[in-house]
């Protein structure tokens, strides 16, 4: 099966996990792609999407499904979306698509996390992937020095600016053991918006598209 094929596998099985007649939270990137695919074939079922992103929500669009603001939402029963990465304890690496503010905040609302992700993104531990962190713009550099103190090789994601108008500095070479700890403490120097570790607030489900099928992991 290819990467793709994978992808798909794990969309198709999210669906079960959309609640009728509710809104649903929609993630972003390739593999959520995917998902909305599946989404738009069952759209008379749900009451509309909220999405993480304005290309998600032109995508949603694009099929007809009605798309919700965020605060015009009480409750979010489920939200579904991919990772860069993800450990078995559930914390991610999000925002390889730069999407990640948005996506936290959804995921925040939501009562339940469901990533969908091919096999590639199961890791022992975090940091292959360099770890997006959005920034404002004006605190750019200090925030990479930050980065460096950290231990991490910053940088900034070229010709790149989020939906929200910020900047992204991509960190390579950290080892991440305590996700938790370093997404507060990351999260804490002034100038930085969020960064991509999901980890305070991770998946509750993942469905992991493998050679042998959907692997499910996490709780219900
Ligand atoms: C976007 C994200 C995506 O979920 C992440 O980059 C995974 O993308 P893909 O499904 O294309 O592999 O966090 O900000």
């Amino acid at each position: 099966m290819t990467q793709d094929e994978l992808k798909q596998l794990v969309a198709r099985e999210a669906i079960k996990y959309v609640v009728e007649d509710a809104i649903v939270g929609v993630g972003s990137g390739s593999t959520a792609d995917f998902f909305i695919d599946e989404l738009a074939k069952i759209k008379n079922r749900i009451a509309g999407a909220v999405a993480s992103s304005e290309k998600t929500a032109a995508r949603l669009k694009g099929y007809g499904i009605r798309v919700l603001e965020l605060n015009s939402v009480d409750e979010l029963p489920v939200y579904i979306d991919g990772a860069d990465e993800i450990t078995q304890h559930l914390h991610m690496i999000k925002g390889g698509g730069g999407a990640l503010t948005r996506e936290k905040i959804v995921a925040a609302v939501a009562k339940k996390f469901v990533c969908i992700a091919d096999e590639s993104k199961l890791v022992p531990v975090l940091g292959e992937f360099a770890l997006p962190v959005e920034v404002i713009p004006m605190a750019r550099s200090y925030c990479a020095r930050q980065m460096v103190k950290l231990g991490g090789n910053p940088r900034l994601r070229e010709g790149f600016t989020t939906d929200n108008g910020t900047v992204i500095i991509d960190v390579s070479g950290l080892k991440i053991l305590n996700p938790p700890e370093l997404e507060a403490k990351i999260n804490n120097i002034p100038g930085v918006v969020t960064n991509g570790l999901f980890a305070l607030r991770g998946a509750d489900v993942l469905l992991l598209g493998t050679a042998s099928g959907v692997k499910k992991m996490g709780s219900e």
